[in-house]
C-alpha cells in the first residue's frame, strides 16, 4: 500500500487544546528584598521552602540574583523533572560547580558522558556485588560495639562517622583507615568546609588559579587529594597487574569494567575509563557514600531512644531472627530478607531526617508542569525533607511510625511522595549499597546497646550538603 493511500485513510488528527497556562504563584519581588523575614535564612533553605508550601501551595516560585527559581512539592512534577521530562533538565548551579571537586564524576557529570559512565560502574554496585559486602559490614559494626562500654557516653554522630568511614575504606579501596584514607576524607571536609565560598563565587571556574585564601586552602586541598587517590589507583592497577587477585572492592570493579559498545558505538573497542575518570568516580563515591549513611544511622539511634516502643518492637525481631544469650549470632546476608522492622526504621529514620533533604535541575528548554510553563533556564528545586512531612501522604508527619513503610502502606503511596535517593535515571547508585548498611548497622549494633539520649533539648538539624545534627549527639549506652 502506497503512503499516499495510507495518509487518505488516517482521520484527521484533531489539534492539540490549547494549553491552559497559569501564572505561577510566589514572591513578587526578588528574595534579598525578604532579607529579614524570619523564613530567610542563609544556608538554610528549608526555612524557604516551607514558607513557600505553607503560603503558595505545591508550586512556588521567587528570583535569586536574576535566576528564576521554582520549588515544587507535588509528587507528579517530580516525576516529570526526573524521569518524564529529564531530557529537558540538567544538574542545577551549585551541583556543577562542584566540577572543580568531583570532575566528571557521575554526580556532577552531563550526558553523554553520565550514560556512559553510569553503564561502565552499575556491574560495581550490582545488587550481587554488594551482597559480598554485607558481611563486611556486619564484622566492622560489631568490632566498633564490642569497643565499647557499659555506662560509657558517646556521640552518636562521631560515632556513626567513624564506622562509616571504616565501612567505605573496606568496600571501596580494601584497606584499613589509613592515613590515605583519613588524608581523603580530611581534605574532602576541608573542601566541603568552603562550599558555600565555592558555590557563591561567581565564575569561578575561571579564577581557580587567583591568589585568594580560600582558593589557595582549595587548591592545595584537591592537590594533595588527587595524589593520594592517584596513589591508590596505581597500587590497586600493579596489584592486578603481578596478577593478585581481585579482592571486590569497588576500586578494582571500576578498574576492571569496560564500556561496552551499544549499537550506535558498532565497531568499537570496550574501554575502560580513564584515571582521571576513576579518580573522579572514587571521589563522587566517596562524598556521596560515607557522610549520607553515617546522618542516616545517628537520627536512627536518636529517633529510637525517644520511641521506646519502636525500639522494643526492633529488639523483639532482632531477638527472634538472631537469636538471645547464648544463642545470638552476628547477622548474614541470609537474615537481610528476615529484618523487615529494621529496613522499616531506617526507612522511616529518613523521612523525617532525609540525608539528602533536597535536589534541584535548571531546565534546557521551555517546560510544562501541570498547567504552568517553565522557562528555559529556570532553577526547579524540591525537597525530600518537605514532601515526607507533607500530612498529606504521611498523616501525624512528625510521629515516628515505622509501619508507615510495611509493603502495603507503601503501595497506598503516590510515587515520588517519598525519594531519599532520588529517581529517574540520575537515581543513586548506591541504594542498595546504603539500605544494607543502614540495615546491618542497625542490627548489629542494636542487639548489643541500647542508647539514652543526654541532650536537654532536640538535636537541631542542619541542612549542609547531607542533614547533619547541629551539635555532638551525646548518647549514654546500656548493654542489653
Ligand atoms: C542513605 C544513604 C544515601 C542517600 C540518602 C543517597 C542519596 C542520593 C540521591 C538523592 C542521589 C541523586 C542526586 C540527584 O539526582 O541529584 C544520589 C546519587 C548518587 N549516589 Fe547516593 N545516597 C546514599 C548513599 C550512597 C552510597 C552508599 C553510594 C556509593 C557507595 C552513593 C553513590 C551515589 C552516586 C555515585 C550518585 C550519582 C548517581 C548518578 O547520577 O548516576 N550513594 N544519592
Amino acid at each position: 500500500m502506497s503512503s499516499e493511500v495510507k495518509a487518505s485513510n488516517v482521520s484527521p488528527v484533531t489539534p492539540p487544546a490549547p494549553r491552559i497556562v497559569q501564572q505561577l504563584p510566589g514572591l513578587r519581588y526578588p528574595l534579598h528584598i525578604y532579607m529579614f523575614r524570619r523564613w530567610v535564612k542563609l544556608g538554610n533553605p528549608i526555612r524557604l521552602f516551607e514558607y513557600l508550601h505553607k503560603t503558595y501551595g505545591n508550586i512556588a516560585h521567587y528570583r535569586f540574583m536574576g535566576t528564576p527559581i521554582v520549588f515544587i512539592n507535588d509528587p507528579r512534577y517530580i516525576q516529570n523533572v526526573l524521569v518524564t521530562d529529564a531530557a529537558h533538565f540538567v544538574k542545577e548551579r551549585t551541583v556543577r560547580r562542584m566540577k572543580i571537586l568531583l570532575g566528571e564524576g557521575l554526580i556532577t557529570s552531563d550526558d553523554p558522558i553520565h550514560i556512559r559512565q553510569r553503564r561502565i560502574a552499575a556491574p560495581a554496585f550490582h545488587r550481587q556485588r554488594i551482597a559480598a559486602y554485607g558481611t563486611q559490614i556486619v564484622s566492622i559494626a560489631a568490632s566498633h560495639r564490642d569497643q565499647w562500654q557499659p555506662g560509657q557516653t558517646i556521640d552518636i554522630a562521631g560515632a556513626s562517622m567513624a564506622l562509616s568511614l571504616e565501612i567505605v575504606a573496606r568496600t571501596l579501596f580494601d584497606t584499613e583507615v589509613t592515613p590515605d584514607i583519613r588524608a581523603i576524607n580530611d581534605e574532602v571536609n576541608t573542601i566541603m568546609g568552603l562550599y558555600n565560598f565555592i558555590v557563591a563565587f561567581p565564575r569561578l571556574e575561571n579564577f581557580l588559579h587567583l591568589p585568594i585564601p580560600g582558593l589557595i586552602k582549595f587548591r592545595k586541598s584537591k592537590a594533595h587529594l588527587d595524589a593520594v587517590v592517584k596513589r591508590l589507583i596505581t597500587e590497586h592497577r600493579a596489584a592486578a597487574a603481578a596478577g593478585e587477585p581481585d579482592k571486590g572492592d569497588l576500586l578494582s570493579m571500576l578498574l576492571a569494567s569496560t564500556y561496552e559498545p551499544t549499537e550506535a558505538d558498532a565497531g568499537k573497542q570496550p574501554e575502560h575509563m580513564s584515571d582521571i575518570q576513576v579518580r573522579d568516580e572514587v571521589l563522587t563515591i566517596f562524598l556521596a557514600g560515607y557522610e549520607t549513611v553515617a546522618n542516616a544511622l545517628t537520627w536512627t539511634w536518636y529517633l529510637l531512644s525517644q520511641n521506646p516502643e519502636v525500639e522494643a518492637k526492633l529488639h523483639a525481631e532482632l531477638d527472634t531472627v538472631l537469636g538471645t544469650g547464648d544463642q545470638q549470632r552476628l547477622p548474614t546476608l541470609a537474615d537481610y530478607p528476615a529484618l523487615r522492622y529494621a529496613e522499616q526504621v531506617f526507612a522511616e529514620s529518613m523521612r523525617l531526617y532525609p540525608p539528602a533533604w533536597a535536589m534541584g535541575r535548571m531546565s534546557t528548554r521551555e517546560v510544562h508542569l501541570g498547567p504552568y510553563n517553565i522557562p528555559a533556564g529556570a532553577h526547579v528545586f524540591f525537597s525530600q525533607y518537605i514532601m515526607s512531612r507533607t500530612p498529606e501522604y504521611f498523616p501525624d508527619p512528625l510521629r515516628f511510625d515505622p509501619d508507615r513503610f510495611t509493603p502495603e502502606a507503601k503501595a497506598a503511596r503516590p510515587k515520588f511522595t517519598y525519594f531519599p535517593f532520588g529517581g529517574g535515571n540520575r537515581q543513586c547508585i548506591g541504594e542498595s549499597f546504603a539500605w544494607m548498611e543502614g540495615v546491618f548497622s542497625i542490627a548489629t549494633i542494636a542487639q548489643r546497646w541500647r542508647m539514652s539520649y543526654l541532650g536537654a533539648t532536640p538535636p537541631v538539624p542542619q541542612p549542609k550538603i547531607t542533614l547533619r545534627p547541629r551539635d555532638p549527639l551525646m548518647m549514654r549506652l546500656t548493654p542489653r
